[in-house]
């Protein structure tokens, strides 16, 4: 059955002139990283509601920072899985490719990927609650990553720069997604329950705009009404061979 399915794909992507892959928690899954809905709603414990909103930060900044540190200590100890090296390989054996992430964990640019619009921030970068100094944490020392950091240009608090609830996406990354999801011929959804808007919102976009839709996801989901080919089946297993056969038919 898949098969077949693995064929069709393989022939819509030599047919697509831009190809957008539209990526959520579940393509970091295989890889060790939890997803937010598998565990009720609680990340680590921890109460989304209060390390994940400007409001828990302005209350607890501390918490909120060690939080982060965890997350990003903990990203750093996994690795891309084959989903992920899988997508890599596309952008390398094709043009006009493009990976739009909710994920902030890095792996996709781990893979090699180069095209990757990150929606939500990274856990890698931090940046300041006053001015406009942007931090790449993996080239910080200790003093930067301590549980209350300082702005270096300015002295006052640095905040992990991801997309809490109640937040907007950031403007650049949220017109590039937009432009390409409106001029794409094809778009994957991997792994995301396509429940969180706008972020989510790329997948209808495309659609709209005569897209022909892939999902990948074990589960069905919000999306899957406009799929028109979906794989219930992890992201590792099916990527992987869809890309062997887009090679094998000479892309
Ligand atoms: N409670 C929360 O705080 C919470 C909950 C959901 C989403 N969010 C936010 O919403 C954004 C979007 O959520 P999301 O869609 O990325 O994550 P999600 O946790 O909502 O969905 C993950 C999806 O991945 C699927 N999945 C699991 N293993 C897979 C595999 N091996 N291969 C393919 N798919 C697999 C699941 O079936 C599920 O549909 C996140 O970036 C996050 O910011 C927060
Ligand atoms: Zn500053």
């Amino acid at each position: 059955m898949d098969d077949r399915k693995i064929g069709q794909v393989a022939d819509l992507l030599q047919r697509a002139v831009s190809v957008v892959a539209f990526t959520g928690a579940g393509i970091s899954a295989e890889s060790g990283v939890p997803t937010f809905r598998d565990n009720n709603g609680l990340w680590e414990g921890y109460d989304p509601m209060k390390v994940a909103t400007p409001e828990g930060f302005k209350e607890d900044p501390r918490t909120v920072w060690r939080f982060y540190h965890k997350r990003r200590q903990q990203a750093q100890q996994v690795k891309p899985n084959p989903a992920h090296l899988a997508l890599a390989e596309l952008e390398s054996i094709r043009n006009n490719f493009l990976i739009i992430t909710q994920n902030i964990d890095g792996l996709h640019q781990q893979a090699g990927s180069k095209n990757v619009i990150e929606l939500h921030g990274s856990l890698f970068k931090a940046r300041c609650t006053k001015c406009s100094c942007q931090l790449d944490l993996n080239s910080c020392s200790q003093e930067i990553l301590s549980d209350e950091p300082s702005c270096p240009k300015c002295n006052s608090l640095l905040r992990p720069a991801v997309v809490w609830f109640y937040e907007p996406l950031p403007e650049e990354e949220f017109s590039a997604a937009m432009e390409s999801a409106d001029n794409c011929d094809l778009m994957f959804s991997i792994g995301t329950s396509a429940e969180v808007h706008p972020a989510a919102s790329f997948v209808w976009q495309a659609k709209a705009n005569g897209a022909v839709i892939v999902e990948i996801n074990p589960k069905p989901t919000a999306a899957s009404q406009i799929a028109d080919i979906s794989f219930r089946i992890a992201a590792g297993e099916i990527l992987p061979k869809i890309v062997e056969q887009y090679k094998s038919i000479g892309q």
